[in-house]
């Protein structure tokens, strides 16, 4: 069942995703060749926790960690630890705040220092994409309008599309009704209304689609070893069209 949120429950999906967003715009001030992926994630939980929020990821289905760090071939779920950056590499650090019992789920990809015009270009079309699902994200479209446009954009450019791994809505649970895939027919699947609200969450890859789950249980690579990128906003669908929450 996809759940219509009330007021009430926007406000507090909106509160969650603005902390969502600082907690990003955190995350990215601290970045620097040097710095590990462990010490973003204690910091982050640090300053999710001052701002009166809770850590999402940590706990959920038994996920160790505040942040997911997803370095170069890591698509998602990377889990942070000893890994330090360095100049050159490009890190989706995926977050999630809880604020009052409601979620704000966001996923931005960061270079590290000067990285490669390829790796640029990467994060760039990911970025695109994203935003060119979200114009699809209007009453009356339906889910399958957002993940054509997805697939438009990065297919178009050459890369591929994460197959494996979809949006979803979210609200009073991280992960509800419906599931947003990155590719498929417009016109397809439920149709989106005011009030609904969904995380878009494009995975590209600059090889092929293929990814596999590493020993420790959670971690996504690229199966060729290429890179790849992640973005996700949150968003409200509203009468006129959507508002990005995690802006
Ligand atoms: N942002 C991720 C998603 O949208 C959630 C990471 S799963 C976790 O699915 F277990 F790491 F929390
Ligand atoms: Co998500």
């Amino acid at each position: 069942m996809i759940i219509i949120k009330s007021e009430r429950e926007i406000k507090l999906i909106r509160e969650a995703c603005r902390l969502t967003a600082l907690a990003l715009d955190y995350v990215e001030s601290l970045i620097k060749p040097g710095i590990t992926t462990g010490e973003l994630d204690r910091l982050t939980e640090e300053f999710i926790r001052k701002n009166n929020g809770l850590p999402a990821f940590k706990g959920y289905h038994g996920y160790p960690a505040s942040i997911c760090a997803s370095v170069n071939d890591v698509v998602i779920h990377g889990i942070p630890g000893d890994l330090m950056l360095k100049e050159g590499d490009i890190i989706g650090v995926d977050l999630g705040v809880i604020y009052r019992g409601y979620y704000g789920d966001s996923a931005r990809t960061f270079p590290v220092g000067e990285v490669s015009e390829n790796a640029k270009r990467l994060m760039e079309i990911t970025k695109r994409a994203l935003m060119e699902g979200i114009k699809k994200a209007v009453p009356g479209n339906r889910v399958g309008d957002i993940s054509n446009a997805v697939q438009t954009v990065a297919e178009s450019a050459g890369y591929s599309v994460v197959r494996e791994f979809v949006g979803h809505g979210v609200g009073k649970k991280l992960h509800e009704e419906p599931a947003i895939p990155n590719f498929g027919r417009p016109g397809i699947g439920p149709e989106l209304k005011p009030n609904m609200t969904i995380a878009i969450e494009p995975m590209i890859n600059e090889g092929d689609w293929h990814v596999k789950v590493l020993e420790d249980g959670w971690t996504v690579v690229t199966v060729d070893g290429s890179l790849s990128a992640h973005f996700e906003h949150t968003i409200l669908i509203t009468e006129e069209g959507n508002e990005i929450l995690t802006l």
